[in-house]
């Protein structure tokens, strides 16, 4: 055990006391002391566990670290400047043939090289709601981390979950619905590692907004503001199945949790990640996220990006530390030890190719190609382009197209950007220019015609960290145009005008707009007037007129939607490369739209949480930006429910080429399942907390028939009502492909996770015993199955 230390001690004792401080007192605050003691100190930090699935690793990794000096132990924990296009690399031990570590962006695919693919973003798999399909994306995009050297891949990120509908990273999360957004990173864990590479589930925890995330001048990072049950039953939970998964690494977050750095709040890091959820693997800090030397240490921070001032620029001040006794060796025994075990849980230790191998610094220059794109992945690549496609109006039988004699094709989003911008593949997505430093990257947000949209061509990801590097764009008017050479179609373009001509002899008239969003930068709105009007000038001539967006984050129709003309919408999200190929399928109904909302589309930005809105300093607090979560979990369709507050497309909706019936509801409790709980200190806690929260306690199933005339997926959604918290919250879906006519029968496992509590009081899960409902239907709010479950 790491001893604790006895300054440390002093300090926690002075922390309780200034809780106490009543904040009426607040007055212009100037001094960080004021929030001493906001987040409750947890020390010491505990040593990687080294149970279970990582037994192995963690032996291996003992032994090997017990060779190693301080300085050496030190050394691997703070990040080198990069000799490679790596995002990071950690210190080496060469002496002992310990390579060091590349650590590379990100979530969406390997950015910024080349001969890479560029998969679809985050939102885009949330709106796909396929679990073995988030699972071979993952798979795949691993495998080219792996290629090319890249120990840790970036990614996924669970949070922002989604509280700030404007917020700038959204679209690199799955959901704002923490179990879809769990379960499916959860695939995603366990796609990459299972490429051989490490994942850095990120970004712990809060950090919700773009605002104000880092220090500005006398500003600090805005700090949010959650109560203990908020954070454990919505802004934790996909964390927690990251962890479960076996997630090698966490990225704390660049915002403050309770007034205190993400990377140095020991409630999270050592409290709540390392003892409740059992975390195996290494923290990492965001890029720059360290404020502080010792305190990050012993607070639980193994590991510093992309270099460290306060540990030292080899992790010396770590080691002085020891040496003058303010801090245990045992931690840096620990920092070194999770980070070696990571890479010996994922096999880096045999025939892992050299780090960052063809990824120069500069990817202009001349280099060793290395081609990372397996032909495998082709499959994947498209079927995950189409599954979060989402179809959300389609009237007067606009889709699917049906040899058209006329297609006109308008709006700046149907064709690819003309030229890759300053920095290479990364950049082709949208229009970017690089700061003076590699790692700072400035959007081009220009007011003309519009701040909220990347007015140079289509966008298949959104911009910043999590950006990638397609080998190439299908952009819509692409694959338009092989499909009219296939059917004999004409086409009629303009790309360019906002109020365009318009062939009266049109079929249809196709509108393509986007709504871009970047790391760094909140949206500006959740609509923008010059797409608007775009679209309705359309239609006033135009009495087919097909809208697609391809939206990084949630976009408002309301201007335009019930207009008569305007027969058909798409929320194309992000699909990644093969954006207009798959695209062309489902407007041709080569294959049916299958893609839901993972969020909810409001008629109003106001209905939303702080009507969407960030942060902002003020007050008081105008040096210390304050963000509330003082809604607690109740977001989006927990929300609008709670307000009943009609949205104009709800969580999990989507059409399809044809219809589906559902019948048949039983729900069964398991026998011999237990509903209480053990006292937190007796409870087996294994990767992700308690052990049996994920014993299965109730199946319930659904029989859903095809009543159409087409082949197609279904999305069946079951949601329960725990008592004394939302009146419903998704636990469980199943997609499923339904031929004509025939009927499957859908099996839904609830966990005594799924319908626990989180208790205060306790500071455990609780299971109520009570009468649960139970809903099973298309989207959250069509659910024609109504149960009960009674524990
Ligand atoms: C609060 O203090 C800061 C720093 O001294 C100052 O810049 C700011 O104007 C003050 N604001 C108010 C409302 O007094
Ligand atoms: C944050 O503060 C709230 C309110 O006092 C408390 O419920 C919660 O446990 C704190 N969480 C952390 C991580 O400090
Ligand atoms: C620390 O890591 C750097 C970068 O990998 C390496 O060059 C150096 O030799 C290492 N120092 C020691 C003492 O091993
Ligand atoms: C840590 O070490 C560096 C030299 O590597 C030194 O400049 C810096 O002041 C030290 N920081 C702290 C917090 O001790
Ligand atoms: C010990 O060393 C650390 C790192 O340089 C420094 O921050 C701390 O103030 C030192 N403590 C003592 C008691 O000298
Ligand atoms: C992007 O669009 C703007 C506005 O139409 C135009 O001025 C600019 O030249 C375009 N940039 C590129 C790279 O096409
Ligand atoms: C489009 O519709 C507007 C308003 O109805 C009309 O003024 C305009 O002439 C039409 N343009 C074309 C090219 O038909
Ligand atoms: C719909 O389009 C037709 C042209 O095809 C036009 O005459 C009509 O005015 C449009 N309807 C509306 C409500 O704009
Ligand atoms: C949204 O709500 C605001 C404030 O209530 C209102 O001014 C605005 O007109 C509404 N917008 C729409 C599209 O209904
Ligand atoms: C499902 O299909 C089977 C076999 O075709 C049929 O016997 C059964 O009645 C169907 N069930 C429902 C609920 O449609």
């Amino acid at each position: 055990m790491v001893s604790f230390n006895p300054q440390q001690l002093a300090r926690a004792t002075l922390l309780s006391v200034a809780l106490l401080q009543p904040l009426a007192q607040a007055a212009n605050i100037t001094e960080d002391s004021f929030f001493y003691g906001q987040s409750p100190p947890v020390y010491p930090s505990p040593p990687m566990p080294g149970s279970a699935s990582w037994a192995t690793a963690y032996a291996k990794a003992v032994a090997l670290v017990s060779q190693m000096t301080l300085e050496e132990k030190a050394n691997i924990t703070v990040g080198y400047t990069p000799l490679t296009g790596c995002s990071g690399e950690t210190g080496s031990v060469p002496r002992l043939n310990w390579p060091g570590l590349c650590l590379s962006d990100a979530g969406n695919g390997l950015r910024a090289t080349d001969f890479v693919n560029g998969w679809p973003s985050g939102i885009h798999v949330g709106a796909a709601w396929n679990k073995n399909l988030a699972y071979q994306r993952g798979l795949h995009m691993g495998g080219e981390f792996k290629t090319k050297g890249v120990h840790v891949a970036l990614g996924p990120v669970v949070g922002p979950l989604g509280r700030v509908a404007e917020s700038g990273r959204n679209w690199e999360g799955i959901s704002n619905d923490p179990y879809l957004c769990g379960a499916l990173a959860a695939e995603t864990v366990q796609g990459i590692q299972g490429a051989g590479v490490t994942t850095s589930v990120k970004h712990y925890i809060g950090n919700e907004q773009e605002t104000n995330r880092n220090p500005d001048g006398d500003v600090a990072s805005v700090s949010s503001n959650i109560d203990d049950k908020t954070l454990h039953e919505l802004y934790l939970w996909p964390f927690a199945d990251a962890v479960h998964a076996g997630a090698g690494s966490i990225m704390c977050s660049y915002n403050r949790l309770n007034n205190s750095y993400s990377c140095q709040n020991s409630k999270l890091l050592n409290g709540i990640l390392k003892t409740e959820l059992g975390f195996e693997g290494f923290v990492v800090s965001d890029w720059g996220a360290q404020h502080t030397g010792l305190d990050s240490a012993l607070a639980g921070l193994d590991v510093v990006m992309p270099d460290s001032t306060y540990w030292g620029v080899n992790g010396g001040n770590l080691t002085i530390a020891v040496n003058n006794g303010s801090l245990a060796s045992a931690r840096v025994t620990d920092m070194a030890t999770r980070l070696v075990a990571s890479w010996y849980q994922m096999g880096q230790d045999i025939d892992f190719p050299e780090g960052g191998i063809g990824m120069p610094i500069n990817y202009y220059t001349p280099h060793k190609p290395v081609y990372a794109r397996d032909p495998s992945s082709q499959s994947v690549l498209l079927d995950g382009a189409l599954e979060g496609h989402v179809l959300v109006k389609n009237v007067n039988n606009a889709l699917p197209l049906k040899s058209p004699k006329l297609l006109s094709v308008f709006g700046y989003d149907a064709v690819a950007p003309q030229k890759f911008d300053v920095g290479g593949p990364t950049d082709i997505i949208a229009p970017w220019t690089f700061g003076a430093e590699s790692l700072s990257y400035t959007p081009f947000i220009s007011s003309e015609p519009a701040p909220q949209i990347a007015i140079n061509g289509t966008i298949i990801s959104g911009g910043g960290s999590g950006a990638n590097a397609p080998a190439y764009i299908s952009a819509p008017i692409d694959a338009l145009k092989e499909q009219a050479y296939l059917d004999g179609t004409s086409l009629f373009w303009d790309f360019y005008d906002n109020d365009p001509i318009i062939d009266t002899s049109s079929d249809a008239c196709l509108v393509f707009i986007n709504a871009f969003a970047t790391e760094g930068n909140d949206r500006l709105g959740l609509h923008d007037d010059y797409s608007d009007a775009l679209i309705q000038n359309v239609a006033a001539n135009c009495s087919n007129t097909i809208v697609t967006i391809h939206n990084a984050g949630i976009r408002l129709v309301e201007q335009w939607i019930d207009h008569p003309n305007i027969t058909a919408v798409i929320f194309a999200h992000l699909p990644g490369q093969d954006s207009g190929r798959a695209l062309v399928q489902l407007l041709y109904g080569v294959q049916s739209f299958s893609g839901k909302l993972p969020y909810t589309v409001a008629k109003n930005e106001s209905d939303y949480t702080n009507a969407g809105k960030p942060s902002l300093p003020e007050g008081d607090y105008q040096l210390f930006p304050q963000e509330d979560f003082s809604e607690g979990v109740y977001i989006d369709y927990r929300d609008f429910d709670a307000k009943n507050i009609t949205p104009r497309y709800e969580f999990g909706f989507g059409l399809t080429y044809t219809t589906f019936s559902y019948s048949d509801l039983t729900i069964e409790k398991l026998a011999g399942a237990s509903t209480s709980y053990l006292p937190p200190a007796a409870e087996t806690i294994i990767e992700g907390g308690i052990a049996s929260l994920w014993d299965v306690i109730a199946q319930v199933t659904a029989t859903i028939t095809n009543t159409g005339s087409v082949d197609a997926a279904e999305i069946a959604q079951l949601y329960v009502g725990i008592p004394g918290g939302p009146v419903k919250q998704l636990r469980g879906f199943s997609k499923v492909d339904i031929p004509v006519g025939a009927n499957v029968t859908v099996e839904f496992d609830l966990q005594r996770r799924d319908l626990s509590e989180w208790s205060v009081t306790d500071q455990s899960w609780v299971l109520q015993s009570g009468s649960y409902p139970i809903y099973v239907g298309a989207s959250s709010r069509d659910l024609p199955l109504v149960g009960s479950l009674s524990i």
